[in-house]
């Protein structure tokens, strides 16, 4: 699905977010990404939307060269790649419906867009959206009177009335409880699994990383740590990955490194 080659991505000309990176996705695979804060995660998943171009390097998605894309064709392919963001990124005031219906906003003409506005207009796929991800009673619910889970689901189901073949999903459980979190991430597991959709997830819970994915990357300073399966993970891994991490202070660094610790450690396969 995704072949990425020598990528690097430098913004202002000083700051390099991705360093000479290399990754082959293969269709259908199930990974998730993990790394610490400025790893440069936020950035390969927007490289891989196609939202931004790589500094230098080729980016071959479905074996199309799409490293610098323009127009029509461009548009084409991010079509076929849906993206879940930690906030959601919904219009708080609008139905359910419309919501929804916004993931269709790629291959609608202007015109339909805004009939759909006045009479949401394909209603079958919103109901059939929002029945995938569990909340079929909420289609003409005001969407700021929903819970934050459910407005997670809001957007996954977004995402599914696109229809992608991709699903990216950036730290898209980090605005709900440890509870929650893991439902929403099983919930796009299915998912991938039931619609064959290939699944790259951000996140910073190693441990969701660990219990629910076949594969683990972890990234760090724009480069590949390791790649491995998730029974290969060991501690030494997850300390050199989480060890002297991009940050502004001595103090931060301090921080960052406890922070991480405590995360994982506490996991019962992992402590030695
Ligand atoms: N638009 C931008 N302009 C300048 N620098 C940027 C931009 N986007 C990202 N960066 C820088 O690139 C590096 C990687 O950032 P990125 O957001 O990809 O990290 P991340 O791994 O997603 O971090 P987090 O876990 O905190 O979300 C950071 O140093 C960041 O400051
Ligand atoms: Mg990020």
């Amino acid at each position: 699905m995704y072949q990425l080659s020598h990528i690097s991505k430098i913004f202002d000309g000083r700051i390099v977010a991705l360093d000479a990176l290399n990754l082959k996705v293969r269709r259908g695979e199930k990974v998730a990404l993990i790394g610490p804060s400025g790893a440069g995660k936020t950035t390969l998943f927007r490289m891989l939307n196609l939202t931004i171009p790589p500094t230098s390097g080729t980016l071959v998605f479905d074996g199309q060269d799409v490293s610098h894309l323009h127009g029509r064709r461009l548009r084409e392919v991010r079509r076929r790649i849906g993206t879940v963001y930690q906030q959601h990124n919904l219009v708080p005031r609008l139905p359910v419906v419309h919501n929804v219906l916004s993931g269709k906003l790629g291959s609608w003409s202007i015109w339909q867009a805004m009939c759909s506005l006045i009479r949401p207009t394909e209603l079958n796929l919103a109901c059939e959206a929002l029945a995938q991800v569990g909340i079929s009673d909420k289609l003409y619910e005001r969407t700021e009177s929903l819970s934050g889970g459910q407005q997670q689901r809001v957007a996954i189901a977004r995402m599914l009335a696109q229809n992608p073949e991709v699903i990216l999903a950036d730290e898209p459980v980090s605005s709900v409880d440890p509870a929650l979190a893991a439902g929403i991430v099983k919930l796009l597991l299915d998912l991938s699994t039931t619609y064959l959709k290939t699944l790259l997830m951000n996140l910073h819970s190693v441990d969701l990383a660990l219990a629910h994915f076949p594969r683990v990357i972890g990234l760090k300073d724009g480069k590949v740590s390791f790649d491995l399966p998730a029974a290969e993970v060991t501690d030494e891994h997850l300390t050199a990955l989480y060890s002297g991490g991009r940050t502004e202070t001595i103090e931060e660094e301090a921080l960052n490194r406890a922070e991480h610790r405590s995360a994982w450690s506490c996991q019962p396969h992992l402590t030695s």
